[in-house]
Order: C-alpha cells, then sequence, then structure tokens
C-alpha cells in the first residue's frame, strides 16, 4: 500500500441519536481515551447510518446538536481535541460511492441472515426492512474503508457487521488488486446495567445515568434505582450479586475498602438501602465532577466543537477522495473515462484545427 500510516488507524463511531451514558463510557469511551495515544484515531458520527432507522425530518434537525453533544462527551472524559480526528459522516459524499463500489461484493442473502439486522427493525417498530437497513453493514464497510482502517473497535453486537467488512475487503484485494487493509475486529468490553436493573442501559428504556447529569439529576437516579427486590427492610439479608447497585459501586467506587464492607453489611442485614445507595451517589458524583467540568470548559468556548468537526470532516474528506480514486483506478474505472475523455478531446482539438486557417 502505497501511504502506509505509521500508527495504526482506528475507526469507529456512533449513530447521532442523544447524548452518551455511563454505559457508553464502560463499553466505548473509555478504551476510545486509551487508544487516542495508541493509535490514529478517526470518531465518526453514523447519521447516515441514524436514517436507517430515523428518517424522519425532526430527527435528521437534531443530528447537529446531538452530533456536538457527542463530541463534547468524548472531550468530557478525557480525549484531547488535537490527537483525534471526529467527522460527520454525511458530509462526506464519497462514503455514499464507497459503499456503491463495494456493494456488489455481498449477497442479499448473506445481509438478510444477519440477525442485527432484524432485531434493528423489530427494535425500530419496522414490519420491513428498507433498503438502508439491510445495506447498513455495507456502509459500516465504507466507512471502515474510508480512511482504510486496520482496527475497529465494537462491541459484541457488532462483531458481524466487521466480519462482514473482512469479507468485502479480501473479495475487493482478489479481484481488483489490493486496496484495503483486512480491518481487524477489537472487541471492546463491558455492557452496563440500567438503573432499574434492565441488562442494558440504554436512552431510549428511560434508564440511563448521562455523563452531563448534573448532581441533583444523579442524585435522583441513584435514590432510585433497582436493588434486591426481596429486601423490603433493612434488616433482612440482601443479594449482592447482579445487583445493580453493587455492580454499581464495583465499577465506579475506587474506595475498595468500603465496598467490600457495604457488601458484607448488606448480606448480613446490617445496612440501608439509603446508606448504600448515598455512597453510591458520592462516588459517581466524584466520577462525574472532572467530566463536568472539561465538558463545561469546552462548552464554554463558542463555536470550538464545530470548528473541531468541521476540520476532522474536511480531512477525513480528503482520506475518503483518496480511497475512492484508488479504488476507481484498481476497478480500472479511471481508464474507462480517461479513454473516453481523451479521445473526445482529441477529436475537439482536430475539429478546432480544421477550422483554424
Ligand atoms: N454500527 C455502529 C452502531 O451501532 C455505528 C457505526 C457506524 C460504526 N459505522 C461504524 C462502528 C464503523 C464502527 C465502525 O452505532
Amino acid at each position: 500500500m502505497a501511504d502506509q500510516p505509521t500508527r495504526k488507524r482506528i475507526l469507529t463511531g456512533d449513530r447521532p441519536t442523544g447524548t452518551l451514558h455511563l454505559g457508553h463510557y464502560v463499553g466505548s469511551l473509555r478504551h476510545r481515551v486509551a487508544f487516542q495515544d495508541q493509535f490514529e484515531c478517526f470518531f465518526l458520527i453514523a447519521d447516515l447510518h441514524m436514517l436507517t432507522t430515523k428518517p424522519d425530518k425532526e430527527d435528521i434537525l437534531r443530528i447537529a446538536d446531538n452530533a456536538r453533544e457527542i463530541v463534547l462527551d468524548h472531550l468530557a472524559v478525557g480525549i484531547h481535541p488535537d490527537k483525534v480526528t471526529f467527522y460527520l459522516q454525511s458530509a462526506i459524499p464519497e462514503v455514499c460511492e464507497l459503499q456503491l463500489l463495494i456493494s456488489g461484493l455481498i449477497t442479499v442473502e448473506r445481509l438478510q441472515q444477519l440477525p442485527t439486522i432484524k432485531d434493528m427493525a423489530r427494535a425500530a417498530g419496522l414490519e420491513q426492512i428498507p433498503y438502508n437497513l439491510l445495506g447498513y453493514p455495507v456502509l459500516q464497510a465504507a466507512d471502515i474503508f474510508t480512511p482504510r482502517a486496520h482496527l475497529v473497535p465494537v462491541g459484541r453486537d457488532n462483531l458481524s457487521h466487521v466480519e462482514l467488512s473482512r469479507q468485502i475487503a479480501r473479495r475487493f484485494n482478489n479481484k481488483y488488486g489490493d486496496v484495503f487493509p483486512v480491518p481487524e475486529p477489537y472487541v471492546v468490553g463491558g455492557t452496563l446495567v440500567g438503573i432499574d436493573g434492565q441488562a442494558k442501559m440504554s436512552k431510549s428504556l428511560g434508564n440511563a445515568i448521562f455523563l452531563s447529569d448534573d448532581e441533583q439529576t444523579l442524585r435522583r437516579k441513584v435514590m432510585k434505582m433497582y436493588t434486591d427486590p426481596k429486601r423490603i427492610r433493612a434488616d433482612i439479608p440482601g443479594t449482592v450479586e447482579g445487583n445493580p447497585v453493587f455492580i454499581y459501586h464495583d465499577m465506579f467506587n475506587p474506595d475498595k475498602e468500603e465496598v467490600e464492607t457495604l457488601k458484607q453489611r448488606y448480606r448480613a442485614g446490617k445496612v440501608g438501602d439509603v446508606e448504600v445507595k448515598e455512597k453510591l451517589f458520592r462516588a459517581l458524583n466524584e466520577f462525574l465532577e472532572p467530566i463536568r467540568e472539561r465538558r463545561a470548559h469546552y462548552a464554554s468556548q463558542t463555536g470550538f466543537v464545530d470548528e473541531l468537526l468541521a476540520r476532522g470532516t474536511e480531512r477525513t474528506r480528503k482520506e475518503a477522495q483518496a480511497t475512492v480514486l484508488a479504488v476507481r483506478k484498481a476497478m480500472g474505472l479511471t481508464g474507462v473515462w480517461n479513454r473516453i475523455r481523451r479521445s473526445a478531446e482529441r477529436r475537439q482539438k482536430r475539429l478546432a484545427k480544421q477550422a483554424a486557417p
């Protein structure tokens, strides 16, 4: 490959459906903070992907604000604005061109068999699968190929999509010549239970603690958290395992001794829920405080986030143009056009010469 970058490239991102929460922190953001020093990072705002399940005008009108919030969430958890590249997918038309050019390398049947597509359709209340939803993983492959990324950090639920990108990359390289690195999935860990005890924290389930929640909101959410339902009084022994309040304590309370003591007392029926939650509130608040401060710092600089996103998008667009050109060359499409264009130019010259006295 011609311009092999020195550090491995990472590509990952999010659909701009809302601000990010503790579940995103555990599942992806904390890993991205670590990646920024190790890899060359591209973080996309996947608004074209959002259109597969949220195509309405009012959804689209919210993209800009949601994109800003997502970038702010990244900066707030400690991603440095100069170390990574954020970009808006829909501002790069070459991504769509790339999706089209690779779309012959995968069958409709293969896409229909992916459980993720049916899951997304079901979650969105769709009875039939729109064409763009069927193509979701092909568009994701186009994202990965845009900066010719080597590594794709994803949760387990997105692994099948990276597998599909690998297949497309291999097929393209075999058929037309080496253009794409075969991207490696980088499975990053962790889901976080919701405050209601449901398996996954999610904005749409209304069980999330957002990175941007203020102190009062955080307190209210922690105080109403789901715990051991059998424990109707403080003197009844409680279960720690699988109990959301203790899952959060384990994850976010750095005082391991305090957590151990609380667990012992809880099991013995010697501590009230309020005390356990009060201590969790304190730990979470200390965790969120520097995040809120960084968020406020960046948010107070008018236009900063937009400038960052615009610069990253322009930079990525150049990458996309170079990739599409390499793809067109490898496929021989540039040659087709060049032959026609040159012959047309020759005719123009001939005619001009004949017309000249
Ligand atoms: N599919 C991802 C999600 O579930 C978003 C996404 C779009 C993505 N393109 C990507 C992730 C490319 C990793 C790489 O929201």
